[in-house]
């Protein structure tokens, strides 16, 4: 069998090592390198355990950092890795700091490299994965995109090999998990009720790293008067306490500040739920798999499909009122399909038999 060495690292990359691990290990031997970017029980360990991720084969426990500092520990203990394991191909997922420092090192050891979820872009180069994604994409070999825009935005970089548009693992993994989302949870287990709430998460450096822009989100919660669930990153809490602003949320008895919730658990959260307002990629395409209006808290998005068919309005609250924003999403046109069939896996595993 050949050798793939997967790496990352994040939530989101745990999720989408769920969906694609089960079936590319049918197929291949996959070492799985865990950078350990994100660490928290509720922002890893939980995924591994719900989802049944094979356990990773190395921990490289990187942990948080500023970005130069992560990712250039990431980078030194990448390296050793892939000099133990030479594999045939390395697979990264995403944009974050994890694949970054996988695609870097791939490239300078010429070990062709697999970049799932290849081609989005917001061209907003202040935004970390921007670049992350930018550097990844011109270093891969083989890229798996989720969408046709993202086949275009690579076209118009001058990247046309190996580009294959497979659709979105995260429909996989949606698909995969949605029943047993709702075998293992009931609403009632946090104490909501079907359509009675909005759900909510941010996370984004441009939303959390502003005092002034976080204070507007969380005023703009307290407005919407109605129950807000808020799952809530580790970074967000930390930013609120540092900006004081908890007086913000103790005044809003109906925001619900809640630690991060499992995949199956936000599945459920988010299925049933009036609305979603959030700055997170995976939450605003789920909520479109839902058909469950949604609020993105940015100035861009790389899913510009889901604004297109009308399930997603981007807005900021420093200019934006979210209320009337909120009463102002009916529901969207049913446009099936927009992120492929649900078979992404099995897509991107055929073509790494013919192609590794
Ligand atoms: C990272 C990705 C982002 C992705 C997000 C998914 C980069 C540059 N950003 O952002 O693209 O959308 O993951 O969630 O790679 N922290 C903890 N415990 C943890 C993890 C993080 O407390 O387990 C705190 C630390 O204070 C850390 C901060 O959160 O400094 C930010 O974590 P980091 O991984 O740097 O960025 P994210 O905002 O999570
Ligand atoms: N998610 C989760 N628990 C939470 C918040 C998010 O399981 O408390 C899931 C969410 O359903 C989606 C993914 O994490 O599948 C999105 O990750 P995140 O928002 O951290 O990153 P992004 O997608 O913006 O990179």
């Amino acid at each position: 069998m050949k050798k793939i060495v997967t790496i990352a690292g994040t939530r989101p990359q745990l999720i989408k090592i769920a969906a694609v691990s089960r079936v590319l290990r049918q197929s291949f031997h996959e070492v799985l390198v865990n950078t350990g970017q994100h660490y928290d029980y509720n922002m890893a360990g939980v995924f591994f355990d719900e989802l049944n991720i094979p356990r990773p084969d190395y921990e490289l426990e990187i942990g948080s950092d500023t970005h130069g500092r992560q990712t250039g520990k990431m980078l030194i203990a990448v390296e050793e890795v892939l000099e133990i394991e030479k594999p045939d191909a390395v697979l990264v997922y995403g944009d974050t700091n994890s694949t970054l420092a996988g695609a870097i090192v791939a490239s300078k050891l010429h070990i062709p490299i697999i970049h799932i979820e290849a081609g989005l872009r917001s061209f907003n180069k202040l935004m970390p994965e921007e670049l992350n994604r930018i550097v990844t994409d011109h270093v891969s070999n083989i890229l798996f995109t989720p969408t046709e825009i993202a086949v275009r935005n690579l076209r118009n970089e001058g990247i046309t090999d190996g580009v294959y548009n497979v659709g979105d693992v995260m429909y996989d993994a949606v698909i995969y998990n949605m029943d047993l989302a709702e075998k293992k949870y009931k609403l009632e287990d946090f104490q909501l009720y079907k359509q009675q709430y909005y759900l909510g998460t941010i996370h984004r450096a441009e939303n959390t790293d502003s005092k002034e822009q976080l204070t507007a989100i969380l005023k703009a919660f307290s407005d919407v008067k109605e129950n807000v669930y808020l799952p809530l990153h580790p970074r967000t809490k930390q930013k609120i306490k540092q900006y004081n602003l908890e007086s913000l949320i103790e005044q809003a008895k109906h925001i619900h500040i809640v630690e991060p919730v499992s995949y199956l658990e936000m599945l459920l959260l988010e299925k049933n739920a009036k609305g979603i307002i959030t700055d997170s990629g995976g939450v605003q395409k789920e909520a479109y798999f839902m058909k469950v209006p949604c609020i993105t808290l940015r100035d861009q998005t790389e899913w510009t499909e889901t604004v297109e068919c009308g399930w997603n309005k981007l807005a900021n609250p420093l200019k934006d009122d979210l209320v009337s924003i909120l009463h102002s999403i009916q529901n969207g046109n049913a446009i099936e399909n927009l992120y492929g069939d649900g078979y992404a896996s099995v897509k991107i595993t055929e073509i790494l038999k013919q192609h590794i």
